[in-house]
């Protein structure tokens, strides 16, 4: 079963200056709600227990948006509204189901998932990448779904421009095992777009094993000097681990660009 999850939190969000300046990028309201909110809303309706964040002390803020209770029992005792009393209430339950790790230096996903290494109980974990939301289909339900029926890692795919592959990472796959499902052969990550096996990318979410914790502790930075999940994934697969694209059928929203983060808004206030 999947009961954890984590979620890299401690990235700068350069792409969004000068909103990200002063303030979490995790923490920007898209039609009134914090990125955040809608990424543990898919993990709780999914069936997971613990979401660890992985966070800096930059964005410690994000830390205090779930620990700032006195400010909230002072409000309420004074003015008893209602809405602000369901809100608390909220940011209770999420408090409850909520660990943080500390990633100081931005060394990249591969690291921040390492930092988690101690608190990973079982033999299979979700990860969820914040700048990605997935609106429509809960995607990790679907992708829990599969891995239970494979018994094998997972990760979420979409077909994209062929012109843009250099800024994902891109499969080769192996072989179709139903329609939406496929055994994935290599997983390079940004390629050049010579170089690229296809345009099927990775979206944030993944299905990891515990046992990337042994490649990660051992791996050395690779593109842009980071590193990148998708290389020890890639060492996994080369390993005979069994890992399933799953082309998710919800609709994609990349909060990390500023397009992205406008249009996210408008979709969501339209559903
Ligand atoms: C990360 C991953 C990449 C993946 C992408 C999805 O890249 O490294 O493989 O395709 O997320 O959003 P980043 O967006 O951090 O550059």
């Amino acid at each position: 079963m999947i009961k954890q999850a984590i979620i890299p939190l401690a990235g700068l969000g350069t792409r969004l200056l000068p909103l990200t300046s002063v303030f979490a990028k995790e923490l920007l309201p898209i039609n009134g709600k914090p990125g955040i909110e809608y990424i543990l809303d898919e993990c709780i309706n999914s069936g997971i227990k613990e979401i660890i964040f992985i966070i800096s002390k930059k964005k410690e803020m994000i830390k205090k948006y779930f620990y700032n209770d006195k400010f909230y029992k002072e409000i309420i005792k004074k003015k008893k509204d209602k809405r602000i009393i369901n809100e608390y209430k909220k940011i209770l339950k999420y408090k409850k189901m909520v660990k943080f790790v500390y990633q100081n230096k931005p060394l990249g996903t591969g690291d921040a998932v390492l930092k988690t290494k101690k608190l990973i109980k079982e033999k299979y974990f979700l990860m969820l990448l914040p700048d990605d939301l997935i609106i429509k289909k809960n995607c990790s339900n679907s992708m829990i779904k599969i891995h239970n029926k494979y018994k094998s890692s997972v990760i979420a795919s979409m077909t994209v421009n062929k012109n843009s592959v250099s800024r994902w990472g891109i499969f080769k796959l192996k072989k179709r095992l139903d329609k939406n499902n496929s055994l994935i052969e290599d997983v390079i990550e940004k390629p050049l777009i010579k170089k690229a096996p296809s345009n099927k990318a990775v979206i944030g979410r993944y299905i990891l094993p515990k046992k990337i914790f042994n490649k990660l502790s051992k791996q050395k930075p690779g593109k842009g000097g980071e590193i990148h999940i998708t290389d020890a994934i890639q060492k996994l697969i080369h390993e005979n681990e069994k890992f399933i694209a799953h082309n998710f059928s919800g609709m994609y929203l990349d909060c990390g660009t500023m397009n992205g983060y406008i249009k996210s808004s408008l979709e969501i206030s339209k559903l």
